[in-house]
């Protein structure tokens, strides 16, 4: 099986023993109240999905990250996962803190080592290529506060969310693989419900490999993106329905979209590698947002990084219905010419909904445009009608 990122899967949960000091004691640390997705990359960062973190990105960790795509010790990394705070918070610089939800459930311990200000902008434009506030991913990570508190995390209580059953760690994904006999495991992203396209990356990756790890982001993503359950629920449909049985693993990924481009390519490999896949695949324009990235850099940063990450990246350029060859095809395997193509993509797909008009079946499966016309309330209409 391929070594997790850094070598080792990181695990960092508190043992039920220690859980009950830590909580009896409670009232002698300070403690912070966190939102969802600090939570949810706790989990993260506990269960060894963003190995070989240990902790939320201390200043020169993040300054390296930006600057140089890798973390201090030399393994590559190309996004900023931060502890931020819109205030600055009261609690010591070294030392023991607990993490609450919102409810006031502790969840999480901080042994903090630093607290400081992000200059959010600078780097905004190294991560995201961009200072613009019409970036949605930009624009969120300036809303998480400018402040952060850098340190070892231990997991205390995972959260509730309402698709946790969903949801597998690394060491679970990686004994299903070998419990499954899979060797050559292909790793596919997603923040969307399937169209064509998709299913085309999809069955290549089954063509390649011995089984496909879909894993669809479950965290925070732009309001106009789908909502999480009715993508869970597609998928669901599309692997029951139509691949078969066992050759596939669905899982969710509960972290937030940042929507950067290239840079997400990578911290999005480095995810599905410490899942235990072998191959990643990105597509085009992969992670990326309006017209904010060259729909290829998201290809050409793997050639550009201090090492190489050890998974393989499968990339596919543009995928598009042709209407001569009557299927989905790129560039690499139809000869036509741009008039016979339909390109696919979830914008048009969307926008096609809104309007009340159903997509056509040869660029989303009429079941699940039911599901996303359903999921935006609107009644079934065809296109041309
Ligand atoms: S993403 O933000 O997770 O990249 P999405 O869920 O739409 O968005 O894409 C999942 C994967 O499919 C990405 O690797 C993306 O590049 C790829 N992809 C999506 N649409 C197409 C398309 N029409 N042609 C080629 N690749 C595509």
């Amino acid at each position: 099986m391929l070594k997790p990122h850094g070598g080792t899967l990181v695990s960092r949960i508190v043992p039920e023993r220690e859980k009950k000091i830590i909580l009896e004691e409670s009232h002698f640390y300070p403690s912070l109240e966190v939102d969802e997705e600090v939570l949810m990359d706790v989990e993260n960062i506990a269960t060894g999905v963003f190995s070989p973190l240990k902790g939320f990105m201390g200043s020169e960790d993040l300054l390296s990250v930006a600057h140089e795509m890798k973390l201090p010790d030399g393994a590559v990394w190309t996004i900023p996962v931060l502890l931020q705070m819109k205030e600055k918070p009261d609690i010591p610089t070294d030392g023991r803190v607990l993490l609450k939800d919102t409810k006031g459930m502790f969840r999480a311990v901080v042994d903090v080592k630093e607290v400081f200000r992000i200059d959010l902008r600078r780097i905004a434009g190294l991560v995201w290529g961009t200072e613009s506030e019409a970036h949605p991913g930009v624009r969120h990570f300036y809303s998480k506060g400018e402040w952060a508190v850098g340190g070892d995390v231990w997991l205390l209580e995972e959260i509730e969310i309402p698709f946790r059953e969903w949801i597998l760690r690394p060491e679970d994904t990686r004994r299903i693989f070998e419990y499954r006999g899979w060797k050559r495991i292909v790793g596919f992203q997603t923040r969307n419900a399937p169209h064509r396209a998709h299913e085309y990356l999809q069955r290549l990756g089954l063509e390649m490999g011995d089984g496909l790890f879909i894993n669809p982001i479950l965290g925070w993503k732009k309001s106009d993106d789908f909502d999480s359950r009715i993508i869970l629920r597609a998928y669901e449909l599309l692997t029951n329905s139509y691949y078969p049985k066992g050759r596939v693993l669905l899982s969710g990924l509960a972290t937030s979209m940042r929507y950067a481009g290239p840079r997400e390519a990578v911290f999005h490999a480095i995810i599905r590698k410490n899942f235990g896949c072998t191959h990643f695949i990105v597509g085009r324009d992969h992670a990326g947002v309006g017209n904010f990235y060259d729909p290829y850099a998201a290809h050409r940063i793997f050639d550009n990084l201090p090492e190489d990450i050890g998974i393989e990246i499968v990339r596919v350029s543009a995928v598009f219905y042709c209407s001569i060859c009557e299927c989905m095809a790129s560039d690499k395997s139809c000869g036509h010419s741009e008039e016979n193509r339909i390109y696919v993509s979830m914008t048009g797909i969307r926008d096609m909904i809104r309007n009340g008009r159903v997509p056509p079946s040869n660029v989303i499966r009429p079941e699940v445009a039911d599901l996303l016309i359903q999921s935006y309330g609107k009644t079934r209409v065809h296109v041309g009608e």
